[in-house]
Order: C-alpha cells, then structure tokens, then sequence
C-alpha cells in the first residue's frame, strides 16, 4: 500500500499519535515460558501465574486517591491549576501535548463545562479554540457574553487520542479537580456542554435532548450549597446536525436570562 495512503486511513481511524520512538510488531508470537520451571527456592513467594503487569505512572484507583487529596488541599484556582498541570496520574497526560486548564473570567457568574480538548485545545493549551468553540463563542456573544464575564474548562484536561470520548477512568481521575474548580469558582449557573459532560456532571444516562430547557441542582462535596445547571448540546453537534442550532439558541436566552434576574 501507498505510504501516504496508510497514513491517511490511520488519520481518519483516529490513530494520529505517535506513542513510542519505535515501531511494535504486535503480531510476533509472544514467547511461551519453558516448560520446566526451577522450582522456587524454600520460603521463597510462588511465581505468580499472571504476567507482570506493564509499569504505569500509577494504578487509576489510587490516581483517584491521589488526585482527591490534591484536589483536597487546593485552595485557590491558581494552586488548582498547578496541581492539574503537574499531576500525571491521568492516562491521557501521556499523549496529550498540553494541559488545557481554562479560558475566561474567573470572577464570572457563568461557568462552561465541556467534554474533552480537541486537536486544536492541545496545540494551543486552550479550551474551544478551535472550530466547534468558535460556534460556542458565536452563540456565547449572542447573549452578551465572552472570555471577559465567561469562563469555560472541560471535564478532562488532556486530549483523548484521535479526539475519542473520555473512558469512564479518565473521566473519574479528573473529577476531584474539576469538582473543586467548581467550588473554587462558584459560579451562579453552570452549563454543561454536551452528552459527555452531562452525564459524567449530573451521574445520568438522560439524553441532552430530555433535560436541556429545565434547571437541575448540582452538588459536590466542596460546595456549600448546590449551583443551577443547564444542559444544552456541543457545538460539534451542532456542526454536524445545524438543523438544530435553533434549538440551542433556546437554551442561551435561558441562560441569559437567568443570569441576568437577581
Ligand atoms: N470540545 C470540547 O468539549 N472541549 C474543548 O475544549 C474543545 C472541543
């Protein structure tokens, strides 16, 4: 097969990160174990029967301990966002070129929450910079808003390989921190933006159609009282289907007016 023309089927598979220096022959036998193992010597531990299990930064449960106690002991948005961008329990950090921590205001009454960082996000470290954030931004400058009284994060702060969803482990590594960058901002309302964020935020299976145009209560440890969401749908599904962009603009004069009423 042509060279470029592999390359662009690997592209459109999603697989458009390079993960080691060299390539692997994944189809090589895997060497079998001779047959006569020496004995093990007395009090000596049995040899396992499982294979050695490939060293990782850390085992996700307890890159989620770790991450709740950092999360813990945050106590202001900068120290929050060191602590993200210095934290390597998460996964995706390992691919990912940066961490995409946020944009915006974070005096703001509004507060985004998307999915993930795309292509772009992880190229410039900066959340909905490219073509789905410029329709957030389009529909956000519709109802008066922009980076000067709004402020937008994701659920994760790495991009996923080939722009995939995050798996549930990635989402719960990240929790901690996006629950306490909740806190810290305390916005008046929260937006989720997207079926991603949705349920991983409101724990549901709901679709983004059944609960958008109502308010919901959101609640977490950190807060001492529960923040009004609204749910409305990603802009990249809005690329996708514009039939329903109307729809959306329904959502933002919800959100408009509720920040606006005192
Ligand atoms: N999609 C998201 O959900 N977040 C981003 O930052 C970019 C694209």
């Amino acid at each position: 097969m042509n060279p470029l023309e592999l390359l662009k089927f690997y592209t459109e598979a999603g697989i458009d990160e390079a993960l080691e220096e060299t390539p692997q022959n994944r189809l090589l036998a895997v060497p079998t174990p001779p047959q006569t193992a020496p004995k093990p010597a007395l009090n000596q531990p049995e040899p396992s029967a499982m294979p050695p299990r490939p060293k990782t930064t850390a085992s996700l449960p307890s890159a989620v301990i770790q991450a709740r106690e950092l999360a813990d002991n945050a106590k202001t948005l900068a120290e929050l966002e060191q602590t993200v961008r210095e934290f390597n329990g998460c996964p995706l950090k390992k691919t990912a070129n940066k961490t995409v921590f946020c944009r915006g205001n974070p005096e703001s009454k509004l507060m985004l929450i998307g999915e993930a960082p795309g292509a772009n996000e992880d190229v410039e470290g900066i959340p909905f910079c490219g073509q789905s954030g410029q329709l957030l931004d389009n529909m956000l400058r519709s109802i008066g808003y922009d980076n000067s009284n709004a402020y937008i994060t994701n659920t994760t702060f790495w991009r996923p390989p080939g722009n995939r969803k995050p798996t549930p482990e990635e989402l719960e590594v990240c929790k901690p921190f996006v629950e306490k960058h909740i806190a810290l901002l305390n916005p008046k309302l929260l937006v989720l933006v997207g079926g991603v964020a949705i349920a991983d935020m409101l724990n549901t299976t709901e679709s983004v159609g059944k609960l958008r145009l109502k308010f919901h209560d959101y609640q977490n440890q950190y807060l001492k009282k529960p923040i009004k969401v609204l749910c409305t749908f990603h802009p990249s599904y809005l690329l996708r289907s514009p039939g329903q962009k109307a729809f959306a603009w329904k959502d933002w004069l919800m959100v408009k007016r509720f920040i606006l009423a005192d």
